[in-house]
């Protein structure tokens, strides 16, 4: 009796190929469903904040931008990645990334821990013209950013919307958004943003090795 039902199936493709999406489903459903489970379960640990005003600015400036495109921001659990960028990345550092820059595409140099790197004033040159620091730099420059300047209603309204989505930012952090953005440009926003890059949220210190990178070599 069962086996005149297999008969069936293994003689009729369509019917072949609907029980095998079928039953492939269930195998996803298993995989993927606690990974949806445990993703709600990701908190943010210590030192890991969301951004404030300036440099939630400066996030979606990067992202405009399309540095992603270039620039990763997930450093991977190897030995040659630690050593040059620091301690490889973790979930819980991006919890108020949305969406997250992790990327795997890297023209120029991973930049999930750049920030403190270099200074203010070499950030500010590198976007403006990246070949007046880094003379064979293949990075387009970005001299609009310094013209533009920063709405502060604009950036109130980005953390409503995520104040909404779970961000706990309270009615004062969004009541002061302004006057914290108040006369600052795209420029001074992107830097704060990239100065600000694995800063407060590296895992265990102690345990990340020095940054050995060298600008100029992704
Ligand atoms: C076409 C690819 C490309 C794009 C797009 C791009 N970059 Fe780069 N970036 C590079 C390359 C290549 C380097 C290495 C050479 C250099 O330092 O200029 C680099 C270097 C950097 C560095 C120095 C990293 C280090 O550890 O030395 C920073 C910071 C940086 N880019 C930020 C940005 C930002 C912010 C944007 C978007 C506004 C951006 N990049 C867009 C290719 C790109």
């Amino acid at each position: 009796m069962a086996y005149r039902h297999f008969e069936f199936i293994e003689k009729h493709a369509a019917a072949l190929g609907i029980f095998t999406a079928v039953m492939v489903s269930f195998g996803g459903l298993a995989e993927i469903t606690p990974l949806f489970m445990e993703a709600h379960a990701v908190k943010a640990p210590a030192g890991v904040r969301p951004y404030d005003p300036l440099r939630l600015a400066g996030r979606d400036i990067y992202v405009r931008e399309g540095c992603y495109l270039c620039h990763s921001q997930m450093i991977r659990a190897l030995r040659f990645e630690t050593q040059r960028y620091g301690h490889y990345s973790t979930a819980e550092e991006s919890v108020y990334d949305r969406p997250f820059q992790w990327g795997s595409k890297r023209t120029g140099p991973d930049l999930a821990r750049v920030g403190g790197k270099y200074s203010d004033d070499w950030q500010r040159m590198h976007l403006l013209d990246p070949r007046s620091v880094v003379p064979p730099s293949n990075m387009p420059g970005y001299p609009w950013l310094a013209k533009a300047a920063i709405d502060g209603a604009d950036i109130q309204a980005r953390m409503r919307v995520l104040r909404r989505l779970g961000d706990p930012y309270s009615d004062a952090d969004i009541a002061a958004a302004p006057v914290e953005v108040k006369g600052k440009t795209e420029l001074d926003a992107l830097v704060a943003y990239l100065q600000g890059l694995g800063i407060d949220n590296e895992p265990h210190p102690a345990v990340a090795t020095a940054k050995v990178g060298k600008a100029g070599t992704p």
